[in-house]
């Protein structure tokens, strides 16, 4: 027990030397998606709760875009560095919603992404055109 004493030392030391060098993911800043949408985290806070601002640069509908508010949850184990998060956009110019999830990662150039899939749920007029009134796919988040 003795004699293992520096080596645990050691290898202590090195975790820790290791932990604090490995880049973690914040989800906190601007970002861009590969269809060109800007999005705005302002704040995480304690809980993991967050909330931003959408500018889609794209839309579903004719309307004029106008920016959207956002809000999400990433979760509680962000200790482990990229994090896995999910957020709602309640479009302001439009009757639908979108739910995207996603993880946060550090990519192997050291750069932020996020990696995320979506569900657009669409007002259809009545319950006969429920079955075509969500639409999914996949968006891209990059720093701006
Ligand atoms: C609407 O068309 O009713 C609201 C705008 C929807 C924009 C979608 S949400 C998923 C995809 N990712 C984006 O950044 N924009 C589109």
């Amino acid at each position: 027990m003795v004699r293992a004493t520096p080596f645990l030392l050691v290898l202590f030391l090195a975790l820790g030397a290791h932990s604090a060098t490995v880049k973690k993911c914040n989800l906190v800043g601007r970002w861009v998606n590969d269809l060109g949408s800007n999005m705005t985290i302002t704040t995480v806070n304690a809980n993991g709760n967050f909330v931003g601002s959408y500018h889609t640069a794209v839309s579903a509908t004719t309307n004029e875009i106008q920016e959207s508010p956002m809000q999400g949850s990433q979760q509680r184990t962000n200790h482990k560095g990229q994090p896995t998060f999910g957020f709602t956009v309640n479009w302001s110019f439009s009757d639908s919603i979108t739910v995207f999830t996603g993880q946060c990662f550090v990519d192997e150039d050291g750069k932020e992404i996020l990696k995320t899939m979506w569900l657009l749920r669409s007002r259809v007029e009545n319950i006969k055109n429920d079955w075509k009134a969500t639409r999914v796919g996949i968006n891209v988040f990059t720093r701006l």
